[in-house]
């Protein structure tokens, strides 16, 4: 991996300075890799009709190829660059949610280059609602393909910090817009199967989802491919039913295990503050991750505390923050509360449960 200087350029999130987006684009256009803000998470981008610059991506990533890229394009007319037709469902969506954090799954163009599409027959695509995204993909002259701009493997960013922490070295420019309101992934929704289908959830609820399209499917239940920790716990643990192929559930993970908590808030709290006793006992150091309501129960109990708030929204926005603070730490082990799955719920829910390797200790 070659080493070089990472600078960091503040840009206003929402009236971005010309001369800082050119900075950027002048890059992207020869050819470099740029972190730049999303609604949200921040992406490493590069143009995304040039196979060398989409290297530099999984290069700086340590992403493996088989994983395909979103592009993101900033006008409607782009979408001819990258698909051969916009069937009637789609032109219903991106009318409703683009720009916005809803990534379409559509048939593949033939300027697509390989890299982008993992040799699928389709192309992820999205319009991104960030001023920062937008003026950068206009000045770029070209869609940029951008993963969220993390280490392979590792929790998204959601700060310009957070991208030089995984990314120090490996990219020259980070364009630092604050920090990202959404604060999960785009939702991806296939609209290349029989049925629309989300792949994964995320900004975009799949009731609004619902509301354009009554045919929307939730994302199909996954197994957990591995275990990752092992549980020393009377309670039981619960893997997943079904499993669809291709998606890794360990994934947006922290450095440290998390172990996710489920059922009644109040004996969840229970089980949670049980089992953070035991492991203090043990001489481990505990991180909990909960809801403002909650704080109080582990207060004086020698625990780090992070809550990520009340509502869905602070929920989403503060959960990979607060993943990284709790790492940051110094913590051995995270215990997390799990939250109502409506609206934003279930992109929060799937990005626990990967976080958690598919494990639920179930407390009620
Ligand atoms: O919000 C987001 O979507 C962020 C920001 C930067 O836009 N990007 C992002 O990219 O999350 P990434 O690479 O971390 O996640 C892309 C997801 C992966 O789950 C990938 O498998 C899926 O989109 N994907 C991409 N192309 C696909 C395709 N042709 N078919 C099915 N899934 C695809
Ligand atoms: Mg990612």
């Amino acid at each position: 991996m070659r080493h070089i200087q990472t600078e960091i350029l503040q840009v206003n999130p929402d009236h971005p300075e010309p001369a800082i987006i050119e900075r950027a684009a002048a890059l992207v256009r020869q050819g470099e890799v740029v972190v730049f803000p999303t609604e949200t998470v921040y992406g490493l981008g590069a143009d995304a009709f040039q196979p060398a610059a989409l290297e530099r991506i999984f290069a700086a990533k340590g992403r493996p190829y088989s994983d395909p890229l979103i592009v993101h394009i900033a006008d409607e007319e782009s979408l001819q660059l990258l698909t051969p037709t916009v069937s009637a469902q789609a032109k219903l969506l991106v009318e409703a949610f683009w720009p916005g954090p809803l990534t379409l799954i559509l048939p593949r163009g033939s300027r697509v280059p390989d890299l982008i599409s993992a040799g699928l027959p389709t192309v992820a695509v999205r319009m991104p609602r960030h001023p920062v995204a937008q003026a950068l993909i206009r000045a770029a002259g070209s869609p940029i393909a951008a993963p969220s701009a993390n280490r392979f493997m590792h929790v998204s960013p959601t700060t310009a910090q957070h991208a030089l922490d995984d990314l120090a070295g490996r990219v020259p420019l980070i364009l630092d817009g604050g920090s990202s309101k959404v604060g999960v992934e785009s939702t991806v929704l296939d609209l290349v199967s029989p049925v629309p289908t989300i792949l994964r959830p995320g900004g975009i609820s799949l009731e609004s989802l619902r509301v354009v399209l009554p045919s929307v499917q939730p994302p199909r239940r996954r197994e957990a491919v591995s275990e990752p920790m092992h549980l020393q716990t009377e309670m039981g643990v619960q893997h997943l039913p079904a499993s669809s192929p291709g998606q890794m559930l360990i994934h947006y993970a922290p450095s440290v295990p998390l172990l996710l908590f489920e059922g009644e808030p109040q004996a969840m709290r229970t089980a949670m503050a049980n089992e953070a006793r035991k492991r203090r006992a043990w001489g481990e150091r505990v991180g909990v991750l909960v809801a403002d309501e909650d704080v109080a129960a582990f207060q004086g109990s020698d625990v780090v505390v992070h809550s990520l708030g009340s509502v869905p929204e602070q929920i989403a926005s503060a959960l990979y923050a607060g993943m990284r603070a709790l790492e940051a730490s110094g913590v051995q082990v995270i215990l997390c509360r799990s939250f109502d799955e409506r609206g934003l719920g279930l992109a929060i829910r799937d990005r626990l449960l990967k976080a958690a390797g598919g494990k639920i200790f179930q407390s009620a």
